[in-house]
């Protein structure tokens, strides 16, 4: 989808994704000492806004311009950039770098990653969350175009100069009327050397 799809469907709705930060994200980056971070494709802000609360800096990139400004309406902490995840580039490296949720084609992905991968601090940490292929077959919800699914292993290949901190699929449950069904998200977390 392009900038423009993506406005309509931000339109569609006041708010498209939950106030609350990522399951993944909340839990592993809780306890994790704030600095500068980045959270790439950061839609609406839940996760870099509840980052900003707990003390990290936050810079949030969105090509939506609908997106960022509700972002930056929700929360002045955050500072809120409308721009393309493949060309944008930053003027400062960070400790952390977040991306959720961001499906594109494997070799679009592959560039984005590395490239903020490029932009960590010595110990900076990338942390990578987003639907695992297998929820098609064994999840739910999401994407069901495999081509823009994750995969642990590409994700580790990609990131193999870096030292692994997590890597794996996790459940991540979900309310469907009332009954607690599971999605199958990729978890990839990795650090720059010191
Ligand atoms: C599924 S949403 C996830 C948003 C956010 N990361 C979250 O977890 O709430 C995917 C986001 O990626 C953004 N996006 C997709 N392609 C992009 C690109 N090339 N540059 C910047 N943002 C992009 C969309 O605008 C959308 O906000």
């Amino acid at each position: 989808m392009n900038s423009t799809e993506w406005d309509e469907r931000y339109r569609e709705a006041d708010r498209l994704w939950s106030a609350e930060p990522n399951l993944f994200v909340a839990d592993r980056l809780g306890p994790v000492d704030p600095g500068v971070g980045l959270d790439f494709a950061s839609g609406e802000g839940r996760n870099a806004i509840w980052l900003a609360e707990r003390g990290w800096s936050m810079t949030a990139v969105d090509f939506s311009e609908v997106a960022t400004e509700r972002g930056r309406e929700r929360s002045k902490g955050v500072d809120f950039v409308p721009a393309d995840v493949m060309t944008w580039e930053p003027s400062q490296a960070f400790d952390l770098i977040l991306i959720a949720y961001l499906h594109l084609v494997a070799s679009d992905l592959e560039h984005v990653v590395l490239r903020a991968a490029s932009w960590l601090e010595a110990g900076g940490e990338i942390f990578l969350i987003g639907h695992d292929r297998s929820n098609i077959e064994r999840g739910h919800g999401g994407p069901q175009v495999p081509e823009i699914l994750w995969q642990v292993d590409l994700l580790l290949e990609w990131l193999s100069d870096l030292e692994v901190i997590e890597a794996q699929v996790v459940r991540r449950p979900l309310d469907v009327e009332g009954e607690t069904v599971f999605a199958r998200d990729a978890l990839v977390r990795a650090r720059a050397s010191s």
